[in-house]
């Protein structure tokens, strides 16, 4: 019942011209794919391009953040929901490890930045995940509840079910050392299980719950076996047309 996600993170790579030369080798590829939603995250600076190059496509844009002030104003160097919705994107990614590691978000600044993006119209995915001393130290289940409880389980139920979470190891990001598919679908289970406290049944069975770090072409498919991982956040894996449309047609 849930439609599976497959989401590029471009993070800081690639330039407006390296955009388009991307999707024109990509979309080809990935033409027949209707099993899943498609989703890629470039750099602010590369929307407008990724958005003209997908524009007759299946494929959707999404930002990699956004600021949690939805009208216009002086916040220098941010970008705002309805900036982001005005130039075409549809979804963003909220919250990412690296985000949390170096810039400053807390869980507190995650649901004020999700509850942006659902006054924007656009799609939040929402990274939660441990750190590798955090798990070393028995502690998954904890960070994730309170990352859980912190970022997301201020919202309302009807905002909610418009939320797509990422369970993102920060062990795994970048690192080639992949969540094996049973440590990654038991992490699922949990945040499924925390999404059932708090909004209900049906909606733990409704919300996707994508996996990400060093997602690639030869695990996708052991990832995606578990009925508790809805799909992928692929981030090196996705800068190069080839590899991501195998992931996308795994
Ligand atoms: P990775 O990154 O696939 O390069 O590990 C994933 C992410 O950071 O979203």
């Amino acid at each position: 019942m849930r439609r599976s996600i497959m989401a590029g993170n471009w993070k800081m790579y690639k330039t407006a011209a390296e955009t388009t030369a991307f999707f024109e080798k990509f979309l080809p590829l990935v033409e027949k794919a209707t099993h899943c939603e498609i989703v890629v995250a470039p750099p602010f600076v590369n929307l407008a391009a990724a958005v003209a190059a997908t524009r007759s496509s299946r494929v959707e844009i999404a930002a990699q953040n956004l600021h949690w002030v939805t009208k216009d104003g002086a916040y220098t160097g941010e970008v705002s929901g309805p900036m982001l919705k005005a130039i075409g994107c549809g979804w963003v990614i909220i919250g990412h490890s690296e985000r949390r590691q170096y810039f400053g978000e807390t869980d507190e600044t995650v649901l004020k930045r999700t509850i942006a993006a659902l006054e924007s119209g656009l799609a939040p995915i929402v990274c939660v995940g441990e750190r590798l001393e955090e798990r070393e130290a028995g502690r998954t289940e904890a960070v994730l509840e309170e990352q859980f409880n912190g970022g997301l389980a201020g919202l309302a139920p009807e905002q909610f079910a418009r939320v797509t979470i990422a369970y993102e190891p920060v062990w795994a990001i970048g690192t080639g050392r992949t969540a094996t598919p049973e440590i990654a679908a038991d992490a699922h289970k949990f945040l499924r299980s925390r999404i059932k406290a708090r909004y209900g049944e049906e909606q733990a069975a409704a919300t996707r719950i994508l996996y990400g770090g060093s997602v690639k072409p030869d695990n996708i498919k052991g990832l995606m076996a578990q009925p508790d991982i809805d799909g992928g956040l692929v981030g090196g894996a996705s800068l190069d047309p080839a590899s991501f449309a195998s992931i996308v047609n795994f």
